[in-house]
C-alpha cells in the first residue's frame, strides 16, 4: 500500500542520517570515512580519540533504529499496517544508515542500528542481542568480531524469543546477513590478523 511505501521511505530516510558523520561535523572534528576503518561508525569515532563523539554517534544511530520501528509500530496500525509494516520499516532504517541518501551513500556497517531495530521488536532480544555484543567485546576486545559473532546468534535468539512463524525471524536472518556482510573488510583483516582492538587510536587528519 502507499502508507507502508511511505513508512519505509521515512525509515530510509532517518537511516541516512549517519550519527558518526553528523557528531563529527558538529563538534568540528574529521570525517570518519577520512580515517582508521575509514567507517562512519561509533568504533571508528573512538579512533579520534574523541569518547563523547562516539558515544553519541553510538546512540544516535541506536535510536535512529528504534524509532523507524516504534514509529511504524505506533502509527502503522492506524493505516492498517502490522507487522510486516515494521519489519520492513525495520531493514529499511538500516539500508538507509548502510547507503544514506544524505551522505553519497557511503554508510557505516549497522551494528548500532541493528541494536536499535531489535529494541523496537522486542527488549528481551535485543538485550540478548546486546549483552552478547558486550561481552565479547569485552573478552576480546574486537568490535567487529563481537559484531559479528552476536550478528549471528540474533536469529537463534529470536527463533527462541520470537519463534520460527514470526516476521521478526526472518527479519532478524536478513538483518544478520547485512551487518555480517557489511563487516568483509572486517573479517579479512581478522583473518590475516591486521584487525585493531577496540579505543586503538588512529592518526586523524584535521
Ligand atoms: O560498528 C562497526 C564495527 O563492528 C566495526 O567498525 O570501524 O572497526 O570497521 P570498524
Amino acid at each position: 500500500t502507499t502508507t507502508a511505501f511511505a513508512f519505509v521511505v521515512a525509515a530510509y530516510l532517518i537511516g541516512s542520517l549517519s550519527f558518526a558523520v553528523i557528531v563529527s561535523r558538529a563538534m568540528g572534528m574529521a570525517d570518519p570515512r577520512s580515517y582508521g576503518s575509514k567507517n562512519p561508525g561509533a568504533t571508528n569515532v573512538l579512533r579520534s580519540g574523541r569518547k563523547l563523539a562516539a558515544v553519541l554517534t553510538l546512540l544516535g544511530d541506536g535510536a535512529k533504529g528504534w524509532l523507524a520501528v516504534a514509529l511504524t509500530a505506533w502509527v502503522g496500525p492506524r493505516y492498517g499496517l502490522g507487522e510486516q509494516a515494521i519489519a520492513m520499516a525495520a531493514l529499511a532504517v538500516l539500508i538507509g544508515h548502510m547507503w544514506p541518501v544524505f551522505f553519497g551513500f557511503k554508510g557505516g556497517k549497522g551494528v548500532a542500528t541493528a541494536v536499535g531495530v531489535l529494541f523496537g521488536f522486542n527488549v528481551w532480544l535485543a538485550l540478548a542481542a546486546l549483552a552478547s555484543w558486550l561481552f565479547m567485546a569485552f573478552v576480546i576486545k574486537i568490535s567487529s568480531l563481537a559484531a559479528i559473532v552476536a550478528s549471528v546468534l540474533v536469529p537463534v535468539y529470536a527463533y527462541f524469543i520470537v519463534g520460527p512463524h514470526s516476521v521478526y525471524f526472518g527479519t532478524c536472518i536478513i538483518i544478520a546477513i547485512l551487518v555480517v556482510h557489511r563487516h568483509k573488510s572486517n573479517l579479512i583483516n581478522l583473518l590475516t590478523g591486521q584487525e585493531g582492538k577496540i579505543g586503538e587510536k588512529s592518526d586523524v587528519a584535521s
